[in-house]
């Protein structure tokens, strides 16, 4: 059991996959990646891949904004990515990251005239923010990328320099998690999240057009409400203040779940507990993220490891 990577056409023991330190995804963050979950079913002894084919469709509309071109078709990256997991071996619940690169060893900044690789890496992640308890968040002074600077509809790696700063300026002051705003203010989303509201009985999102990543867990949700709920999400633009008045508040991503939100700027969102809503969601999203709701079924990618040895 160990951690794996798919890296320059073969499968290796993570320890062995080395990049060259002029490698120019490096340098610039010219690449783009992905995080996915892979769930263990341990009563039925598979892995319940999470939306994989999603994550590559994603991932493609990065590379294309990139103008990053792979060898690959969306059933050929999930094929290797099922056998990665097989391979590392894992009986517990993993993270496979996938990423897309310039590959050369060449410096300049551009995107024309390079290589491009591919590699995946399998690895255990543990809860990135407290989804059981519920969070404190702040909104950053560090303002959203505008789709006019890096496109943030693609999961594109320079654009993580800007979650990177409003994470650790929120964590540093004390919260959990940061909030961006949009350039002219509106609210956009969490470093590494989607954001939902819920004001007056509605359940209320940030737009594409203010700079969101287009999350999977996003729009799982927002499927979950619709279908086993009755409740539509409003995708529209929220202001910073709305923030302080929603009667609840949740985060949504891969690595996150779905996480309730306390605490906005020191008040106390709704009664300061989980809300009745996310905890609902909450709960749905847990059933379906592990494969235990057979209406989604286009939602799973299933791998049943043989006892493979490498
Ligand atoms: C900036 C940002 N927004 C939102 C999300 C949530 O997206 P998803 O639900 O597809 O993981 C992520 C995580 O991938 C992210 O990095």
């Amino acid at each position: 059991m160990s951690d794996y990577a798919f890296f320059q056409n073969q499968f290796m023991p993570l320890s062995e996959a080395k990049i060259g330190v002029l490698t120019h995804a490096l340098h610039y963050g010219t690449a783009c990646f992905e995080g996915i979950r892979g769930n263990w079913d341990s009563k039925e002894k598979r892995f319940c891949v999470f939306r994989l084919q999603d994550h590559y469709e994603r991932m493609l509309s990065g590379c294309r904004i990139l103008r990053i071109t792979l060898p690959y078709s969306i059933d050929k990256l999930c094929q290797l990515t099922g056998e990665l997991v097989e391979r590392s071996g894992y009986r517990e619940d993993v993270y496979i990251r996938p990423l897309a690169y310039k590959s050369s060893e060449a410096l300049g900044v551009r995107l024309h005239n390079l290589d491009n690789d591919f590699l995946i890496i399998v690895t255990t992640l543990p809860p990135y923010l407290d989804a059981e308890n519920g969070v404190r968040s702040c909104v950053s002074s560090w303002r959203r990328v505008d789709d006019t600077m890096i496109p943030p509809r693609g999961k594109i790696c320079g654009i993580y320099a800007n979650s990177a700063l409003a994470k650790t300026e929120a964590c540093e002051n004390g919260f959990d998690e940061a909030i961006l705003l949009t350039q002219d203010g509106h609210v956009s989303e969490g470093s590494g999240e989607n954001i939902f509201l819920v004001i007056g009985g509605k359940l209320i999102t940030p737009p594409p057009s203010d700079n969101i990543l287009m999350g999977i867990t996003r729009d799982s949700v927002m499927t979950l409400a619709r279908n086993e709920l009755g409740i539509d999400t409003i995708e529209r633009q929220v202001d910073r203040s709305e923030l302080y008045v929603a009667e609840e508040c949740f985060f949504t991503g891969t690595a996150a779940n779905v996480a309730p939100i306390l605490e906005i700027d020191h008040r106390p969102i709704g009664s300061g507990k989980i809300g009745r809503l996310t905890a609902k969601l909450q709960r749905l999203f847990a059933e379906v993220m592990v494969g235990r709701n057979a209406k989604y079924p286009e939602w799973y990618y299933l791998v049943s490891p043989k006892t493979v040895k490498v």
